[in-house]
């Protein structure tokens, strides 16, 4: 083929032109799931489905819902990764949540939460542990190093004996911090 015929009009418009209006309609597209994924993100999006769970109730109790800064922390700032990839795959596997939704019993009540709070706990666990508990360290960033004089002693002990492991027996944040948002249950 010759190259010009990109240029010439095949049958009523050039390659280009066409190619013009691929690149608009993806420009478009991507803004758009943008936004979807943004209003996805917000606790009142959580809370669509946790509605009667008492889990914004424990954020709100906890230092993380207020505290002495009045930082609230979301949802999302703890469940939900940070780039955009792995923010793409987490939704897809919470999208799972919809069957869940729709298959277990009760799932809507107060009471599921309860008696389901140790497993649903160490399932959330899982994920923090696979990713060494980025989600903490994205605003937890001077834990390890540079630490502040304000950090408590034993905090500070704690921390440097764990990073001076070697990175594979180093332990992850929800390993020594469990229940910073929501008790963790104990059986
Ligand atoms: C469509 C309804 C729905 C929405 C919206 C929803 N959830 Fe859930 N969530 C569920 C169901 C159902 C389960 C239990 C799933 C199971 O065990 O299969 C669950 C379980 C969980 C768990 C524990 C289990 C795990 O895999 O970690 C966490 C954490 C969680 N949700 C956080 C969130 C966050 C954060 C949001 C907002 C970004 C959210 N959920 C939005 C329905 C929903
Ligand atoms: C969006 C930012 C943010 C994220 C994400 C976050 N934190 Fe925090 N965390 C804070 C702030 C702000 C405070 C301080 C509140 C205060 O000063 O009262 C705090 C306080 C704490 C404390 C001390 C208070 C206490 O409960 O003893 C611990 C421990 C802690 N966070 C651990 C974690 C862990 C573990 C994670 C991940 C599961 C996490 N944080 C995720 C912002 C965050
Ligand atoms: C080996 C166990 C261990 C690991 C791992 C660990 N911590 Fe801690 N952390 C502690 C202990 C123990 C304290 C002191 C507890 C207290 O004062 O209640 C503490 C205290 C804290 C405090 C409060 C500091 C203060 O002065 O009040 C924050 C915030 C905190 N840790 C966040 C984190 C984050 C985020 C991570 C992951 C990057 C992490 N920790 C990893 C054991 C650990
Ligand atoms: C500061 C971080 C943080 C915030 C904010 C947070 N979570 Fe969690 N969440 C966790 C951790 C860590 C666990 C794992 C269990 C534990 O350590 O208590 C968890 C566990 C859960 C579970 C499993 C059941 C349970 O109670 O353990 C659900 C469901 C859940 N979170 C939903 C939510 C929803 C909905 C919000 C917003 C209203 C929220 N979380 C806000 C850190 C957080």
């Amino acid at each position: 083929m010759n190259w010009r015929a990109l240029f010439k009009p095949s049958a009523k418009y050039s390659i280009i032109a066409l190619i013009v209006v691929g690149v608009i309609v993806g420009v478009v597209g991507y803004f758009a799931t943008q936004q979807t994924l943004h209003a996805t993100s917000s606790d009142a999006f959580c809370m669509t489905c946790h509605r009667d769970h008492s889990l914004r109730d424990e954020v709100m109790a906890s230092a993380h819902g207020g505290g002495k800064a009045g930082v609230t922390v979301q949802c999302q700032d703890c469940h939900l990764p940070h780039g955009p990839v792995d923010y793409l795959i987490k939704k897809i596997i919470v999208s799972k949540d919809l069957i869940g939704l729709m298959t277990i019993d009760g799932f809507m009540t107060q009471e599921w939460l309860d008696e389901n709070r140790k497993e649903q706990a160490d399932l959330a666990l899982e994920y923090f542990r696979s990713n060494d508990s980025a989600n903490c360290q994205h605003c937890h960033t001077r834990i390890y190093e540079d630490q502040p004089e304000t950090m408590k002693k034993m905090a500070v002990r704690m921390h440097s004996n764990n990073f001076k492991k070697a990175p594979e027996d180093r332990k992850t944040c929800v390993d020594c911090h469990k229940g910073v948002a929501h008790p963790y249950p104990k059986k």
